[in-house]
């Protein structure tokens, strides 16, 4: 970082490195210093995700940044930050991973390696499913196929006080993280997590609404994808060559695991939305409607009437 208060005449010699170290920084110099170099990246998120970062070595919200933009930062402070800003920049590690936690559905949601990080679009899934369960207080089973951090699992604990709910995954690391959540959240009462593979782990058991973002990335994408997915478990993303591996029989067999007139929510690529409407019809489910995020895309194939 080079000072902000560098000196620009022809004539002016270069700052030494200890002349830098001890300049003065404020916030907002940080800010803008590190907004334009994550630019430079090729980062979209530039000055949110500095705005990020700086908040978190500093151990403030990122709000009080607002205020405080005239605020001098410690050397020190500006150590702790340059380590975030490279594994952000050159590594192009996902914020959420450095911070160690993302919001979703205004809830806090610790994530680590082990889980994918929770994306805006997983919202419509969130509201999807309060809409096959339109009574907050009427007792409910809900199966989630994939939990990861648990974050879809949990939104609806929130919202639905008498649900209760089934969430599973392939990865034991993954429910770790989920659990975790559950706990720091005071949910954990109200979710049981169980691993395995699609529904094996819940042989014989029926369920009111089904739900499942799956990994549903075309492994022929790969090449193609921002490097921060680089950082996120192959399992959470691809579903085989053509992204279906998880989808389709997760979809085709749903109808099986519910009780009489039981719904099902699967996220789903845009381009694979149809074809996931066909499988719900096909296999008896009355109404089938596609959910847009709130980028426009077809995000979210909802389906009631199964069983
Ligand atoms: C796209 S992530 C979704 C995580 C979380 N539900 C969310 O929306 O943020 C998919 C999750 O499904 C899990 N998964 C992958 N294949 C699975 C399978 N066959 N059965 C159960 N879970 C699976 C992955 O481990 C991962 O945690």
């Amino acid at each position: 970082m080079s000072t902000p208060t560098e000196v620009t005449g022809a004539t002016a010699a270069r700052p030494t490195r200890e002349e830098r170290s001890q300049a003065v920084w404020t916030v907002l110099d940080l800010l803008k210093w590190t907004a334009d170099y994550f630019a430079s990246k090729g980062i979209d998120t530039a000055r949110l995700d500095s705005e990020c970062l700086l908040a978190h070595a500093l151990g403030v919200e990122r709000m009080r940044l607002y205020l405080d933009f005239d605020k001098p930062v410690t050397e020190a402070e500006r150590a702790a930050f340059r380590e975030l800003v490279r594994r952000r920049g050159s590594e192009r590690v996902p914020v959420a991973q450095i911070t160690g936690v993302r919001e979703f559905w205004s809830l806090p949601i610790r994530v680590t390696a082990d889980v994918l990080v929770p994306r805006p679009e997983t919202e419509t899934l969130v509201a999807a499913a309060l809409e096959l369960l339109p009574d907050a207080e009427a007792p409910a089973r809900l199966l989630e196929i994939g939990t990861g951090s648990g974050a879809v699992a949990l939104a609806l604990a929130s919202e639905r006080p008498a649900l209760r709910i089934t969430a599973t995954d392939v990865s034991r690391s993954a429910l770790d993280v989920a659990l975790g959540n559950a706990e720091v959240l005071g949910l954990a009462e109200r979710i049981r997590f169980v691993c395995g593979d699609l529904y094996t782990p819940v042989q014989g058991e029926l369920f009111d609404l089904i739900l499942s973002n799956p990994p549903y990335v075309a492994e022929s994408q790969r090449r193609t994808l921002p490097p921060e997915l680089a950082h996120e478990p192959d399992s959470a993303l691809f579903g085989g060559p053509d992204g279906l591996r998880v989808l389709e029989p997760l979809v085709r067999a749903a109808r099986v695991h519910l009780e009489r007139g039981g719904g099902l929510a699967v996220e789903c690529a845009p381009a694979q939305a149809d074809h996931v409407a066909g499988w719900c019809r096909k296999a008896g489910f009355h109404s089938v409607t596609n959910r847009r995020d709130l980028a426009g895309r077809d995000r979210v194939v909802a389906a009631g009437g199964g069983g």
